[in-house]
């Protein structure tokens, strides 16, 4: 049942400039937003983690869907006329669902974007073997998106997925330096790549990943390219409001990022200072 002071609020900024809104299940969407800000320093940013209710990637369809949903809902009524799902499991499932059926309705001048499809158009150019590894959630792994998008854009690349799902875990709890970290990474490493000798590139098809970096470099092979996606989207983004003029006139410019949280803020500042070299208050919320 969507939220009446959310429709309110939605319908009363429509003709209102606003932030850009970043939404992840918890922590994994910083790894997007840090690169977003270096992209769009004057933009307006607030952050959504959702830890409340994370992991998302071992959740159903319908349930991924709907509190994406809400998140997006709750964006909106916040004034955001943009909305970036910087998280690969609900671009994976619930972004499509978004764009077609709700959006029309919530409000045809805002728009949904995931991480997906500019992650798959830059990987075809990146590979010189065309034999790429994805690693990410039991949910995106399972949904195909990515063996879908690269089968349209570049048919020859050949694509060999693993699930890990304790890798999200891993960061959401804080252990991404711990010697868990150490077994699952280099276990799930080696599930992916032993599948073919050929493959040249890593997707980390998690925006959370990238935060368990120290131990992926610990446990790739040499020459091996590992490909976060902060700064394929932030491009993908800014080549995205160069040719759309009247989304990019809907972003306020002050330079400044509002971070909201379904957990403690308290944890969540202390993480997301780190992460992004920056101080950071977190203010609580539901959704
Ligand atoms: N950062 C999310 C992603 O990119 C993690 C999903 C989760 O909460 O499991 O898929």
């Amino acid at each position: 049942m969507p939220n009446s002071l959310d429709t309110e609020a939605i319908k009363a900024s429509a003709e209102r400039p606003g932030p850009i809104g970043v939404f992840d299940s918890g922590y994994g969407g910083l790894t997007i937003l840090r690169s977003l800000r270096k992209a769009l320093p004057d933009a307006d940013f607030i952050y959504l983690g959702d830890n409340g209710r994370a992991p998302y990637g071992t959740r159903s369809f319908e349930l991924v869907y709907s509190f994406t949903l809400e998140a997006v809902r709750y964006l909106f009524a916040r004034g955001c006329h943009l909305v970036i799902l910087a998280c690969n499991t609900a671009s994976a499932k619930a972004l499509r669902s978004i764009q077609q059926r709700d959006l029309p309705q919530i409000d045809p001048n805002r728009r949904v974007l995931g991480v997906i499809r500019p992650t798959a158009e830059a990987v075809g150019n990146i590979t010189r073997s065309g034999a790429v590894a994805l690693v990410g959630t039991p949910g995106t792994v399972a949904s195909g998106s990515y063996d879908m998008e690269l089968a349209k854009l570049f048919p020859d690349v050949k694509l060999y997925s693993h699930a890990c799902p304790m890798w999200v875990p891993l960061v959401e709890n804080m252990e991404s330096e711990g010697d868990g970290a150490d077994y699952f990474v280099r276990r799930d490493l080696e599930a992916v790549l032993s599948q073919s000798p050929d493959i040249d590139t890593l997707i980390l098809g998690c925006t959370h990943y990238p935060l368990l970096l120290n131990k992926i470099r610990k446990y790739a092979p040499e020459g091996l390219t590992i490909l976060p996606q902060g700064d394929i989207v932030a491009a993908s983004l800014t080549d995205y409001l160069k040719r759309h003029p009247e989304i990019d006139r809907m972003i306020t410019r002050g330079g400044s990022v509002d971070y909201i949280t379904t957990e403690s803020p308290e944890k969540f500042s202390t993480l997301a200072a780190v992460f992004m070299g920056d101080t950071v208050n977190a203010r609580h919320d539901t959704l």
